[in-house]
């Protein structure tokens, strides 16, 4: 069984194998952060509090288990809010304690990686992964079951993040992903020239700060002339911009190291544009193609079950001092 609680989702999974998922529960605690905007670190160690114990139950009830018919505990331990990842690493431990059981403590990131496991039953490391969540923008190396090396990363906002800036400066409300998403479809991508961000001598590396500063320049000097915005435009013409980045760059990164897999992975790894453009990329180098389902992809427990599992197979153990770290590191 795993548990994830590193941001504004409970959540509990029991995972055969690495890759059968029998169960995929999470509480979402989106509609409350809502009010703010934005996830209040506070609010959402108190709801891990609340939810945890429920939806571990719920979890076990679905795989028609019990605590005794379980062979480890994974939990993500970093990197996160710490008030949130402490609530599930605290419930770990408690569990691995009063049932005996190996604890396996998961990194955030590696978890997102592993859900391509989970439907992709043929796919095996090595294969190059672009990591986009809310808090990270990775270009990894999976060498191997839990080896990663990381070539590319953003040298400001994530992906996810300026996603989510945007869609409040259009007034979409958090988060903001999903909406812009769905908004886009009635835009045109072309209609408004955003910057494409190169970072010099790191072909690799991403920057989202300028793109998110256009976007937003731009409204204000719509709203100066009084000029009417079309939401729908922008929301595309950023979109594209911002897939266009991680397209080029992940194909430049597949090209130098030879890489005939890629893979996607995290919150952003859902946007319908991306998944197109990637496709359509790798199709034209006859590079293999992954990604998990869009409940996959954002915050759930079983990519951490599926990590914990190769961790597990590869003998790692973690102890009763295992403790939250929130800037913990890939690799
Ligand atoms: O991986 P995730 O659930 O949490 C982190 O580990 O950060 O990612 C959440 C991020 C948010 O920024 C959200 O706006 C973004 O993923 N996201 C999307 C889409 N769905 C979620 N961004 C673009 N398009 C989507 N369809
Ligand atoms: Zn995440």
């Amino acid at each position: 069984m795993a548990i994830e609680s590193s941001c504004d989702e409970t959540a509990a999974a029991v995972v055969k194998n690495g890759r059968e998922v029998l169960s995929n529960v999470i509480s979402s605690q989106i509609e409350l952060h809502k009010l703010y905007g934005g996830v209040v670190p506070e609010i959402a160690s108190r709801k891990h509090i609340e939810k945890i114990n429920q939806v571990i139950e719920e979890a076990l009830d679905t795989a028609h288990m019990t605590l005794e018919d379980l062979d480890a505990i994974g939990v993500t331990y970093g990197p996160g809010l710490v008030g949130a990842l402490l609530v599930g690493v605290a419930e770990a431990k408690a569990i691995s304690y009063a049932k005996g059981l190996p604890l396996v403590g998961v990194h955030h990131i590696e978890g997102h990686i592993s859900a391509n496991y989970i439907e992709n039953k043929d796919l095996e490391p090595p294969f190059l992964c672009l990591v986009v969540s809310g808090g990270h923008t990775h270009l990894v190396i999976v060498r191997d079951y839990g080896e990663y090396q990381i070539v590319g990363r953003t040298h400001d906002d994530a992906a996810g993040e300026a996603f989510d800036k945007v869609a409040r400066a259009i007034g979409l409300g958090y988060p903001g992903g999903p909406k812009i998403d769905k908004l886009s479809r009635e835009g045109n991508p072309e209609a408004i020239a955003f910057p494409r961000a190169r970072i010099e001598d790191s072909p690799y590396d991403f920057s989202f700060s300028g793109v998110k500063s256009a976007v937003l320049n731009y409204l204000n000097a719509c709203q100066m002339k009084g000029e009417e915005i079309n939401r729908a435009d922008v929301a595309a013409s950023f979109q594209k911009a911002v897939c266009d980045v991680l397209v080029e760059h992940s194909m430049q990164a597949a090209k130098d190291f030879g890489m005939k897999k890629l893979a996607l992975a995290g919150g952003v790894a859902s946007n319908s544009t991306l998944r197109a453009a990637m496709e359509q990329a790798c199709a034209r180098r006859k590079i293999a193609c992954y990604h998990p389902s869009p409940l996959l992809c954002t915050d759930n427990a079983a990519m951490i079950g599926a990590a914990a599992y190769y961790e597990y197979q590869k003998g790692v153990r973690h102890g009763l001092d295992l403790n939250a770290v929130p800037n913990l590191q890939l690799g």
